[in-house]
Protein backbone atom coordinates (compact mmCIF):
# COMPACT_ATOMS: atom_id res chain seq x y z
CA UNK A 1 0.00 0.00 0.00
CA UNK A 2 1.09 3.68 -0.83
CA UNK A 3 1.72 6.20 2.25
CA UNK A 4 -1.44 7.94 0.77
CA UNK A 5 -3.86 4.28 1.24
CA UNK A 6 -2.20 3.39 4.65
CA UNK A 7 -3.82 7.01 6.03
CA UNK A 8 -6.75 6.13 4.64
CA UNK A 9 -6.34 2.81 6.07
CA UNK A 10 -6.09 4.23 9.13
CA UNK A 11 -8.84 6.79 9.24
CA UNK A 12 -11.17 4.17 8.04
CA UNK A 13 -10.12 1.54 11.36
CA UNK A 14 -10.91 4.60 13.67
CA UNK A 15 -13.92 5.74 11.73
CA UNK A 16 -15.21 1.78 11.86
CA UNK A 17 -14.48 1.39 15.35
CA UNK A 18 -16.37 4.45 16.38
CA UNK A 19 -19.34 3.88 18.46
CA UNK A 20 -20.94 7.40 18.71
CA UNK A 21 -18.73 9.55 20.64
CA UNK A 22 -16.31 6.97 21.87
CA UNK A 23 -14.29 4.50 20.01
CA UNK A 24 -13.34 1.15 21.02
CA UNK A 25 -9.97 -0.44 20.98
CA UNK A 26 -11.13 -2.76 18.61
CA UNK A 27 -14.60 -4.81 18.00
CA UNK A 28 -15.04 -8.20 19.45
CA UNK A 29 -11.83 -8.39 22.10
CA UNK A 30 -12.47 -5.05 23.68
CA UNK A 31 -16.04 -3.98 22.81
CA UNK A 32 -16.18 -1.14 25.42
CA UNK A 33 -14.31 2.53 25.66
CA UNK A 34 -10.63 2.40 27.25
CA UNK A 35 -9.05 5.17 29.53
CA UNK A 36 -5.63 5.60 27.45
CA UNK A 37 -6.94 3.75 23.97
CA UNK A 38 -9.10 6.36 23.69
CA UNK A 39 -6.67 9.90 24.87
CA UNK A 40 -4.65 7.94 21.88
CA UNK A 41 -7.46 7.40 19.93
CA UNK A 42 -8.15 11.31 20.20
CA UNK A 43 -4.82 12.16 18.98
CA UNK A 44 -5.45 10.10 16.12
CA UNK A 45 -9.05 11.88 14.94
CA UNK A 46 -7.00 15.39 15.44
CA UNK A 47 -5.11 14.84 12.58
CA UNK A 48 -8.17 14.88 10.42
CA UNK A 49 -11.39 15.63 12.94
CA UNK A 50 -11.13 17.82 15.55
CA UNK A 51 -14.03 18.10 16.55
CA UNK A 52 -14.14 14.36 16.96
CA UNK A 53 -11.28 14.30 18.97
CA UNK A 54 -12.55 16.49 21.31
CA UNK A 55 -15.76 14.46 21.85
CA UNK A 56 -13.90 11.28 22.41
CA UNK A 57 -12.22 12.72 25.45
CA UNK A 58 -15.35 14.41 26.98
CA UNK A 59 -16.72 11.20 26.50
CA UNK A 60 -14.24 9.87 28.78
CA UNK A 61 -14.70 12.54 31.36
CA UNK A 62 -17.89 11.88 31.59
CA UNK A 63 -17.59 8.93 33.23
CA UNK A 64 -15.79 10.41 35.75
CA UNK A 65 -15.79 9.51 39.76
CA UNK A 66 -16.57 11.88 41.98
CA UNK A 67 -13.54 11.50 43.52
CA UNK A 68 -11.95 12.62 40.73
CA UNK A 69 -10.75 8.66 39.42
CA UNK A 70 -11.34 8.26 35.76
CA UNK A 71 -12.27 4.64 35.28
CA UNK A 72 -10.12 2.33 32.94
CA UNK A 73 -13.30 0.81 31.68
CA UNK A 74 -16.50 2.81 30.21
CA UNK A 75 -19.02 0.08 30.42
CA UNK A 76 -21.45 2.39 27.80
CA UNK A 77 -23.46 -0.58 26.13
CA UNK A 78 -23.07 -4.15 28.07
CA UNK A 79 -21.37 -6.37 25.53
CA UNK A 80 -21.46 -10.34 26.48
CA UNK A 81 -18.33 -10.81 24.40
CA UNK A 82 -16.38 -9.42 27.31
CA UNK A 83 -15.36 -10.97 30.62
CA UNK A 84 -15.05 -9.21 33.37
CA UNK A 85 -18.14 -7.18 32.69
CA UNK A 86 -20.12 -4.56 34.80
CA UNK A 87 -21.33 -7.48 37.14
CA UNK A 88 -18.06 -8.72 38.14
CA UNK A 89 -16.82 -5.27 39.05
CA UNK A 90 -19.93 -4.34 40.87
CA UNK A 91 -19.23 -0.38 41.07
CA UNK A 92 -22.81 0.80 41.29
CA UNK A 93 -23.71 4.04 42.02
CA UNK A 94 -19.76 4.93 42.28
CA UNK A 95 -19.91 6.84 39.14
CA UNK A 96 -22.26 8.36 36.56
CA UNK A 97 -21.24 5.69 34.20
CA UNK A 98 -21.46 1.81 34.40
CA UNK A 99 -17.15 0.96 34.95
CA UNK A 100 -14.40 -0.53 36.08
CA UNK A 101 -13.33 0.70 39.34
CA UNK A 102 -9.72 1.08 39.05
CA UNK A 103 -7.58 3.98 36.83
CA UNK A 104 -5.12 3.42 33.75
CA UNK A 105 -1.94 6.00 32.45
CA UNK A 106 -2.94 9.60 32.32
CA UNK A 107 -1.94 10.10 28.98
CA UNK A 108 -5.20 12.49 28.24
CA UNK A 109 -3.63 15.82 29.45
CA UNK A 110 -0.65 15.35 27.32
CA UNK A 111 -2.54 14.23 24.03
CA UNK A 112 -5.07 17.29 24.96
CA UNK A 113 -2.53 19.48 24.56
CA UNK A 114 -0.80 17.88 21.13
CA UNK A 115 -4.73 18.50 19.64
CA UNK A 116 -4.71 22.07 20.88
CA UNK A 117 -1.87 22.89 18.64
CA UNK A 118 -3.95 21.86 16.15
CA UNK A 119 -7.07 23.56 17.14
CA UNK A 120 -6.13 27.02 18.66
CA UNK A 121 -9.10 28.85 17.86
CA UNK A 122 -11.67 26.52 19.06
CA UNK A 123 -9.61 24.13 21.31
CA UNK A 124 -9.73 27.00 24.55
CA UNK A 125 -13.17 26.94 25.22
CA UNK A 126 -13.14 22.45 25.41
CA UNK A 127 -9.97 22.98 27.35
CA UNK A 128 -11.48 25.20 29.98
CA UNK A 129 -14.54 22.56 30.77
CA UNK A 130 -12.00 19.54 30.83
CA UNK A 131 -8.81 21.20 32.81
CA UNK A 132 -10.84 21.05 36.17
CA UNK A 133 -11.76 17.65 35.28
CA UNK A 134 -7.93 16.43 34.54
CA UNK A 135 -6.82 18.56 37.21
CA UNK A 136 -9.00 16.72 39.89
CA UNK A 137 -7.60 13.09 38.31
CA UNK A 138 -4.20 14.08 38.88
CA UNK A 139 -5.26 14.81 42.38
CA UNK A 140 -6.58 11.44 42.85
CA UNK A 141 -3.11 9.67 41.72
CA UNK A 142 -1.48 12.12 44.37
CA UNK A 143 -3.74 11.20 46.98
CA UNK A 144 -4.19 7.80 45.88
CA UNK A 145 -1.80 6.21 44.10
CA UNK A 146 1.42 8.31 45.18
CA UNK A 147 4.17 6.56 47.40
CA UNK A 148 6.69 9.41 48.46
CA UNK A 149 6.72 10.73 44.90
CA UNK A 150 6.64 6.98 42.74
CA UNK A 151 3.07 6.36 41.76
CA UNK A 152 1.98 2.30 42.42
CA UNK A 153 -0.68 0.33 40.22
CA UNK A 154 -3.55 -1.57 42.56
CA UNK A 155 -3.96 -4.19 39.96
CA UNK A 156 -1.53 -4.74 36.67
CA UNK A 157 -4.89 -3.76 34.40
CA UNK A 158 -4.45 -0.32 36.08
CA UNK A 159 -1.07 0.17 34.09
CA UNK A 160 -2.23 -1.15 31.02
CA UNK A 161 0.59 -3.52 31.09
CA UNK A 162 -1.29 -6.73 32.40
CA UNK A 163 1.15 -9.44 32.44
CA UNK A 164 4.66 -7.86 32.11
CA UNK A 165 7.27 -9.19 34.17
CA UNK A 166 7.37 -5.93 36.37
CA UNK A 167 4.39 -7.53 38.21
CA UNK A 168 5.81 -10.77 39.02
CA UNK A 169 6.77 -10.61 42.61
CA UNK A 170 3.88 -9.39 43.54
CA UNK A 171 1.75 -11.78 41.46
CA UNK A 172 3.65 -14.50 43.40
CA UNK A 173 2.48 -13.40 46.57
CA UNK A 174 -0.98 -13.60 45.75
CA UNK A 175 -3.12 -16.97 46.62
CA UNK A 176 -6.22 -16.54 44.69
CA UNK A 177 -7.88 -18.57 47.24
CA UNK A 178 -12.00 -18.09 46.30
CA UNK A 179 -12.12 -16.54 42.77
CA UNK A 180 -13.97 -19.38 41.95
CA UNK A 181 -15.21 -20.37 38.30
CA UNK A 182 -15.43 -17.77 35.48
CA UNK A 183 -15.05 -18.29 31.61
CA UNK A 184 -12.31 -15.83 29.74
CA UNK A 185 -13.76 -14.46 26.55
CA UNK A 186 -10.70 -12.72 25.03
CA UNK A 187 -8.74 -16.33 24.44
CA UNK A 188 -12.00 -17.17 21.98
CA UNK A 189 -11.21 -13.79 20.21
CA UNK A 190 -7.37 -14.32 19.93
CA UNK A 191 -4.74 -17.33 20.04
CA UNK A 192 -4.19 -18.03 23.95
CA UNK A 193 -0.72 -17.83 23.08
CA UNK A 194 -0.40 -14.36 23.01
CA UNK A 195 -2.77 -13.71 26.03
CA UNK A 196 -2.01 -13.56 29.44
CA UNK A 197 -1.97 -17.24 31.72
CA UNK A 198 -4.53 -18.51 33.73
CA UNK A 199 -2.41 -17.76 36.74
CA UNK A 200 -2.20 -14.62 36.08
CA UNK A 201 -6.37 -14.47 34.83
CA UNK A 202 -7.24 -15.93 38.62
CA UNK A 203 -5.21 -13.36 40.63
CA UNK A 204 -7.20 -10.34 38.39
CA UNK A 205 -10.28 -11.27 39.13
CA UNK A 206 -9.25 -12.11 42.82
CA UNK A 207 -8.34 -7.92 42.63
CA UNK A 208 -11.23 -7.66 41.42
CA UNK A 209 -13.47 -8.98 43.46
CA UNK A 210 -11.69 -7.90 46.58
CA UNK A 211 -12.31 -4.23 45.44
CA UNK A 212 -15.99 -5.11 44.78
CA UNK A 213 -16.27 -6.43 48.22
CA UNK A 214 -14.40 -3.31 49.59
CA UNK A 215 -17.03 -1.29 47.94
CA UNK A 216 -13.71 0.42 45.60
CA UNK A 217 -13.67 2.70 48.76
CA UNK A 218 -10.22 3.99 48.27
CA UNK A 219 -9.03 4.05 51.97
CA UNK A 220 -10.58 0.46 52.70
CA UNK A 221 -8.52 -0.86 49.16
CA UNK A 222 -5.51 1.29 50.54
CA UNK A 223 -5.78 -1.31 53.77
CA UNK A 224 -3.61 -3.88 53.57
CA UNK A 225 -3.54 -3.97 49.95
CA UNK A 226 -1.97 -7.26 48.29
CA UNK A 227 -1.08 -5.54 45.06
CA UNK A 228 0.99 -1.99 45.21
CA UNK A 229 3.83 -1.74 42.58
CA UNK A 230 5.66 1.35 41.70
CA UNK A 231 5.49 1.50 37.84
CA UNK A 232 7.75 3.66 35.54
CA UNK A 233 4.73 3.76 33.04
CA UNK A 234 2.33 5.63 35.74
CA UNK A 235 5.02 7.69 37.14
CA UNK A 236 7.09 8.67 34.02
CA UNK A 237 3.20 9.29 32.59
CA UNK A 238 1.99 11.36 35.39
CA UNK A 239 4.99 13.26 35.69
CA UNK A 240 4.98 14.01 31.95
CA UNK A 241 0.98 14.73 32.19
CA UNK A 242 1.41 17.17 35.57
CA UNK A 243 3.62 18.96 33.14
CA UNK A 244 1.60 19.42 30.18
CA UNK A 245 -1.18 20.20 32.62
CA UNK A 246 0.32 22.85 33.90
CA UNK A 247 1.71 24.69 30.66
CA UNK A 248 -2.11 24.48 29.69
CA UNK A 249 -3.42 25.82 33.19
CA UNK A 250 -1.05 28.63 33.11
CA UNK A 251 -2.08 29.38 29.35
CA UNK A 252 -6.04 29.65 30.91
CA UNK A 253 -4.93 32.10 33.77
CA UNK A 254 -5.14 29.21 36.31
CA UNK A 255 -3.22 29.05 39.55
CA UNK A 256 -1.04 25.98 38.96
CA UNK A 257 0.87 26.18 42.44
CA UNK A 258 -0.67 22.82 43.23
CA UNK A 259 0.48 21.10 40.31
CA UNK A 260 4.02 22.00 40.24
CA UNK A 261 3.87 20.76 43.83
CA UNK A 262 3.08 17.63 42.01
CA UNK A 263 6.09 17.81 39.64
CA UNK A 264 8.25 18.66 42.06
CA UNK A 265 7.41 15.32 44.43
CA UNK A 266 7.20 13.00 41.39
CA UNK A 267 10.65 14.34 40.42
CA UNK A 268 11.97 13.41 43.81
CA UNK A 269 10.31 10.10 43.44
CA UNK A 270 11.56 8.92 39.91
CA UNK A 271 15.52 8.06 41.15
CA UNK A 272 13.62 5.38 43.66
CA UNK A 273 12.74 3.39 40.17
CA UNK A 274 16.38 3.60 39.15
CA UNK A 275 17.70 -0.16 39.61
CA UNK A 276 20.82 0.49 41.83
CA UNK A 277 22.35 -2.66 40.77
CA UNK A 278 21.79 -3.09 37.38
CA UNK A 279 20.84 0.75 36.21
CA UNK A 280 18.03 0.77 34.61
CA UNK A 281 14.16 2.27 35.73
CA UNK A 282 12.06 -0.97 37.36
CA UNK A 283 9.00 -1.80 38.99
CA UNK A 284 9.30 -2.15 42.73
CA UNK A 285 7.07 -4.22 44.86
CA UNK A 286 6.34 -1.88 47.50
CA UNK A 287 4.83 -4.22 49.69
CA UNK A 288 8.05 -6.32 49.83
CA UNK A 289 10.55 -3.83 48.60
CA UNK A 290 11.69 -6.29 45.72
CA UNK A 291 12.69 -5.30 42.10
CA UNK A 292 11.42 -6.87 39.19
CA UNK A 293 14.61 -6.57 37.38
CA UNK A 294 13.97 -6.39 34.07
CA UNK A 295 13.94 -3.93 31.67
CA UNK A 296 11.03 -3.19 30.17
CA UNK A 297 9.71 -0.38 27.15
CA UNK A 298 8.41 1.27 30.27
CA UNK A 299 12.06 1.64 31.45
CA UNK A 300 12.29 4.11 28.17
CA UNK A 301 9.31 6.18 28.99
CA UNK A 302 11.63 8.56 31.31
CA UNK A 303 12.99 10.94 28.18
CA UNK A 304 8.88 11.44 27.29
CA UNK A 305 8.98 12.36 31.76
CA UNK A 306 11.68 14.67 30.43
CA UNK A 307 14.54 12.89 32.80
CA UNK A 308 18.03 12.03 30.79
CA UNK A 309 19.52 8.66 31.50
CA UNK A 310 22.80 7.89 29.69
CA UNK A 311 22.30 4.42 30.79
CA UNK A 312 18.89 4.16 29.29
CA UNK A 313 20.18 5.11 25.89
CA UNK A 314 22.80 2.75 25.61
CA UNK A 315 20.03 0.12 26.59
CA UNK A 316 17.70 1.47 23.28
CA UNK A 317 20.78 0.97 21.31
CA UNK A 318 20.97 -2.47 22.53
CA UNK A 319 17.28 -3.24 21.87
CA UNK A 320 17.94 -2.47 18.22
CA UNK A 321 20.57 -4.42 17.88
CA UNK A 322 18.50 -6.94 19.17
CA UNK A 323 15.15 -6.52 17.53
CA UNK A 324 14.37 -5.52 14.13
CA UNK A 325 11.34 -3.82 15.58
CA UNK A 326 12.04 -2.56 18.57
CA UNK A 327 11.04 -1.54 21.24
CA UNK A 328 10.79 -4.88 23.25
CA UNK A 329 8.16 -4.57 26.24
CA UNK A 330 10.82 -7.18 27.82
CA UNK A 331 14.30 -7.23 27.92
CA UNK A 332 14.79 -9.67 24.61
CA UNK A 333 18.44 -11.01 26.18
CA UNK A 334 16.51 -11.82 28.79
CA UNK A 335 15.19 -15.81 29.50
CA UNK A 336 11.67 -14.54 30.38
CA UNK A 337 10.94 -13.25 26.98
CA UNK A 338 8.20 -14.16 24.93
CA UNK A 339 7.92 -12.38 21.32
CA UNK A 340 4.36 -13.07 20.99
CA UNK A 341 2.79 -13.20 24.83
CA UNK A 342 1.49 -9.55 25.15
CA UNK A 343 3.47 -7.30 27.36
CA UNK A 344 6.17 -10.03 27.80
CA UNK A 345 7.69 -9.29 24.78
CA UNK A 346 5.91 -8.06 21.93
CA UNK A 347 6.41 -4.39 20.66
CA UNK A 348 3.68 -1.91 21.35
CA UNK A 349 3.75 1.36 18.42
CA UNK A 350 2.00 3.27 21.63
CA UNK A 351 5.36 3.00 23.54
CA UNK A 352 7.32 3.56 20.61
CA UNK A 353 5.27 6.62 20.24
CA UNK A 354 5.80 8.30 23.85
CA UNK A 355 9.12 6.90 23.45
CA UNK A 356 10.20 8.94 20.60
CA UNK A 357 8.69 11.74 21.48
CA UNK A 358 10.37 12.13 24.68
CA UNK A 359 13.74 11.20 22.62
CA UNK A 360 13.28 14.04 20.31
CA UNK A 361 12.19 16.50 23.05
CA UNK A 362 15.22 15.87 24.70
CA UNK A 363 17.62 16.36 22.19
CA UNK A 364 18.00 12.74 20.74
CA UNK A 365 16.55 13.69 17.68
CA UNK A 366 18.45 10.77 15.16
CA UNK A 367 17.21 7.71 17.10
CA UNK A 368 13.72 9.56 17.90
CA UNK A 369 13.62 9.29 13.64
CA UNK A 370 14.85 6.03 13.55
CA UNK A 371 12.14 4.64 15.98
CA UNK A 372 9.37 6.51 14.23
CA UNK A 373 11.06 5.07 10.89
CA UNK A 374 11.12 1.20 12.12
CA UNK A 375 7.62 1.66 13.42
CA UNK A 376 6.11 3.09 10.46
CA UNK A 377 8.03 0.05 8.30
CA UNK A 378 6.45 -2.24 11.03
CA UNK A 379 2.84 -0.72 11.00
CA UNK A 380 3.21 -0.74 6.76
CA UNK A 381 4.54 -4.18 6.44
CA UNK A 382 2.32 -5.84 9.19
CA UNK A 383 -1.45 -4.06 9.46
CA UNK A 384 -2.32 -2.01 11.91
CA UNK A 385 -2.52 -4.73 14.89
CA UNK A 386 -2.66 -4.62 18.59
CA UNK A 387 1.46 -5.52 18.92
CA UNK A 388 3.92 -6.75 17.21
CA UNK A 389 6.97 -9.67 16.91
CA UNK A 390 10.21 -7.71 17.78
CA UNK A 391 11.79 -10.19 16.24
CA UNK A 392 9.92 -10.68 12.98
CA UNK A 393 7.21 -8.31 12.90
CA UNK A 394 4.28 -10.47 12.77
CA UNK A 395 0.86 -9.28 14.11
CA UNK A 396 -0.53 -9.88 17.78
CA UNK A 397 -3.71 -9.85 19.76
CA UNK A 398 -6.43 -7.65 17.96
CA UNK A 399 -6.35 -6.08 14.79
CA UNK A 400 -7.78 -3.25 13.21
CA UNK A 401 -6.73 -1.64 16.22
CA UNK A 402 -7.27 1.82 17.48
CA UNK A 403 -4.33 3.13 18.65
CA UNK A 404 -1.87 1.57 16.39
CA UNK A 405 -4.24 3.63 13.69
CA UNK A 406 -4.11 6.54 15.33
CA UNK A 407 -0.24 6.52 16.24
CA UNK A 408 -0.22 5.53 12.68
CA UNK A 409 -1.92 8.78 11.51
CA UNK A 410 -0.07 11.24 14.57
CA UNK A 411 3.44 10.06 14.49
CA UNK A 412 4.69 7.39 12.30
CA UNK A 413 3.21 7.83 8.90
CA UNK A 414 5.88 9.28 6.60
CA UNK A 415 3.09 12.33 5.98
CA UNK A 416 3.41 13.66 9.09
CA UNK A 417 4.84 16.49 9.27
CA UNK A 418 4.37 16.99 5.38
CA UNK A 419 1.63 20.02 6.34
N1 LIG B 1 -6.30 -5.24 29.07
C1 LIG B 1 -7.33 -5.91 29.81
C2 LIG B 1 -7.97 -6.95 28.99
O1 LIG B 1 -7.27 -7.56 28.25
C3 LIG B 1 -8.24 -5.03 30.53
O2 LIG B 1 -7.86 -3.72 30.62
O3 LIG B 1 -9.14 -7.21 29.09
Amino acid sequence: MTVEELDMRAREILRGNDRGGYTVPTAGLYPYQWNWDSAFAAWGFAQFDVDRAWVELETLFSGQWPNGMVPHILFHKDDPGYFPGPGVWGTDGKGPISSSGISQPPVAASFTRAILKTDRAAGEARLRALYPKMVDWHRWFMSWRSDDGVIFVSHPWEAGRDNCADWDNAMANIDPVGVGEYTRRDTSHVDPEMRPTKDDYDRYIWLVQRGKRLGWDDAAMAQDAPFRVADPTMTFILLRANRDLAAMGRALGEDVSEIEGWIATLEAGVPRLKNPNFQMFDAIDLNTGKRSRVTSNASFLCWYAGIEDDWMRRDLDEAFTVCRYPVPSHDATHPGFNAKRYWRGPTWAIMNALIGIGLAEMGHGEVAERLRRVTGELIAEHGFAEYFNPMTGDPAGGGTFTWTAAVWLAWASPSVGRG
